[in-house]
């Protein structure tokens, strides 16, 4: 029971095989009591039905492009949560066009959307809930190796997730000296909602599982557990940084 006595704001839960909804369970299984935000009512009863499988989740609704919803999400919170240990974030989105085009085709409007859902929420939600993490926190991101190389068909979103782990290290020498930490968990590809909305993405896994060391694809379950481990003590020296959770593949030249 790593987690007793936490408790952990979970951003991003669209249905059972969201990586939000494999990190909120990993985290309760150690004790962590959890506040699921939900984006729409669209979304609503789906995430309320897997709240009610782990007693006393609380669930909010939120729709991070939107300040007045942020601030009353957090206002809610706290007629439940006395404080706050853990906020996890595993929000993206991007126009279908922007993932299907070349990158040199986005839109402004399409590159602005990318960014404030994928990227700038990190900060949005990290300067509500610093003033809930009185003892200190940890807070996590969700982010993909497309920030950093080439990955055919992820264009705009790869830009948003080179921007969202510029922010987990300015905002891990902001929060720092608050003993709150700020890592991002760069998973390989998992068939989510999200994922199914990539060119090519069946694709994507075949080649996780020829070239990566371990010749398989994550699951996600693996991310869960380290997402646990980040918001427990055992990942208490370990801030502004990027863990991969992608069976090696990053490391791969060839
Ligand atoms: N699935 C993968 O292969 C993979 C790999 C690496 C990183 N990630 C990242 O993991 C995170 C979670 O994605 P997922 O794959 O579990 O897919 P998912 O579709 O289950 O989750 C994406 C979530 O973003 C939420 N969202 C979108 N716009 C929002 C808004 N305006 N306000 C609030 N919430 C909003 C959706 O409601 C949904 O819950 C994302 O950041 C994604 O980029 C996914």
């Amino acid at each position: 029971m790593l987690l007793e006595g936490k408790n952990a704001l979970i951003f991003g839960v669209a249905n059972k095989r969201s990586i939000a909804w494999s990190i909120a369970q990993a985290l309760s299984r150690e004790g962590a009591r959890l506040a699921l935000t939900y984006q729409g009512e669209r979304l609503e009863e789906g995430v309320k039905e897997l709240a009610a499988t782990v007693p006393g989740t609380v669930t909010l609704p939120c729709d991070v492009t939107r300040d007045e919803q942020i601030a009353s999400a957090f206002c809610e919170l706290k007629k439940s949560f006395n404080h706050l240990d853990t906020l996890v974030h595993c929000v993206a989105f991007a126009k279908k066009e922007d993932l299907e085009t070349n990158f040199v085709s986005t839109s402004r409007d399409g590159y602005h959307l990318a960014q404030d859902i994928s990227s700038y929420s990190l900060t949005a939600l990290a300067r509500a809930a610093e003033p809930m993490m009185t003892q200190g926190g940890s807070i996590i991101a969700l982010t993909y190796l497309g920030s950093e190389k080439v990955v055919p068909k992820y264009n705009v979103m790869g830009v948003a997730k080179a921007a969202l782990e510029a922010s987990i290290r300015y905002l891990a020498y902001d929060l720092g000296p608050k003993n709150i930490r700020v890592n991002g968990i760069s998973a390989g590809p998992i068939n989510t909602l999200a994922a199914r909305g990539i060119s090519g993405f069946t694709k994507m896994l075949e080649i996780v599982r020829e070239k990566s060391p371990l010749k398989r694809n994550t699951e996600v379950s693996e991310v869960g557990d380290t997402a646990m481990f980040l918001a427990s003590h055992l990942s208490r020296g370990i801030t502004g940084n990027i863990l991969y959770v992608d069976s090696g593949y990053s490391i791969m030249g060839m």
